[in-house]
């Protein structure tokens, strides 16, 4: 079957029904990199149906962080997705998704309240409330999201569990630039100089990993020499860096595997983050 653009939810719900189960979904806010990539061919060789939603959702940005100046280019992405072969991308419009008056959200507590969430309150409401209402208009058997947003995952796993959805999380290991940079659509943002400094976040994170398998169970030691090697570099401002429990995302004294040890810091005015598990 040849790719078909659908906008409506509507129409999203009748094909559903045509396809051959068990369906793939790759939820994306567009402007397509290989980390996206990486998810759909995932989840392509895993699944006979593939669907692929292109929404950029408002309700997860932060007021001062711009909407409107988020990077798409949807006839690009067409192109990369028709290589892909995905089966149907779900375009819907802000009004589709959120039409006047729209007032119901799913929110996921305590967990949502840490690292990303406290830095950007009210972002995973906006996430746990549009990414529900796309599992229920695709019902995907198995939905692919990346370990970059290694919070991003913890909360939707919860959600699902927690009110019992019908359907499978797949997690796809972070994409990376040839010197580290995770994969992101914010790093267009970054100016020439921005961008070699950015790469500091994947040295943190190779830091903590590498004192990890040299023996270092002192969550605080690795945090400061995490926190004195991104001083070093007087273009980035941290944000927070964190070694916290996988699920609870309780912040540890000692560590023990499996961490997640996650961080975010400013390059001039472009947030970035990054993760390691350590196991
Ligand atoms: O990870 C993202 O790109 C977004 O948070 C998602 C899951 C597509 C929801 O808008």
């Amino acid at each position: 079957m040849s790719m078909k653009v659908v906008e409506k939810i509507d129409d999203m719900k009748r094909l559903r029904q045509q396809l051959t189960e068990p369906v793939g979904f790759v939820p994306t806010m567009g402007y397509l990199h290989e980390g996206h990539l990486a998810l759909i061919r995932w989840a392509r060789t895993e699944n006979p149906s593939l669907v692929v939603s292109l929404f950029v959702n408002p309700t997860q940005f932060d007021p001062q962080e711009d909407f409107s100046q988020y990077p798409r280019d949807p006839e690009r992405d067409f192109g990369l997705l028709e290589k892909e072969r995905a089966d149907i991308v779900f375009m819907p419009s802000v009004d589709e998704m959120y039409p006047p008056r729209f007032n119901s959200w799913v929110e996921v507590g305590r967990l949502t309240e840490r690292l990303e969430g406290a830095s950007r309150p009210g972002h995973f409401r906006g996430v746990t409330t549009v990414v529900a209402k796309l599992f229920n208009i695709i019902q995907p058997t198995r939905a692919y999201f990346g370990q970059k947003d290694a919070q991003q995952v913890v909360v939707i796993k919860k959600m699902v569990a927690e009110l019992n959805m019908n359907l499978e999380i797949v997690t796809v290991p972070t994409m990376r630039e040839g010197d580290g940079l995770a994969m992101s659509s914010r790093n267009t943002y970054l100016n020439p100089e921005e961008r070699e400094v950015a790469t500091v976040l994947y040295q943190a994170i190779s830091l903590a990993q590498k004192l990890w398998v040299r023996g270092e169970t002192n969550a605080q030691v690795i945090r400061q020499q995490m926190l004195t090697l991104i001083r070093k570099e007087p273009l980035a401002a941290i944000d927070y860096i964190s070694i916290a429990d996988t699920e609870t995302l309780d912040e540890l004294d000692t560590v023990k595997s499996p961490a997640l040890v996650s961080l975010a810091v400013k390059i001039g005015n472009t947030r970035l983050i990054d993760n390691v598990v350590l196991e």
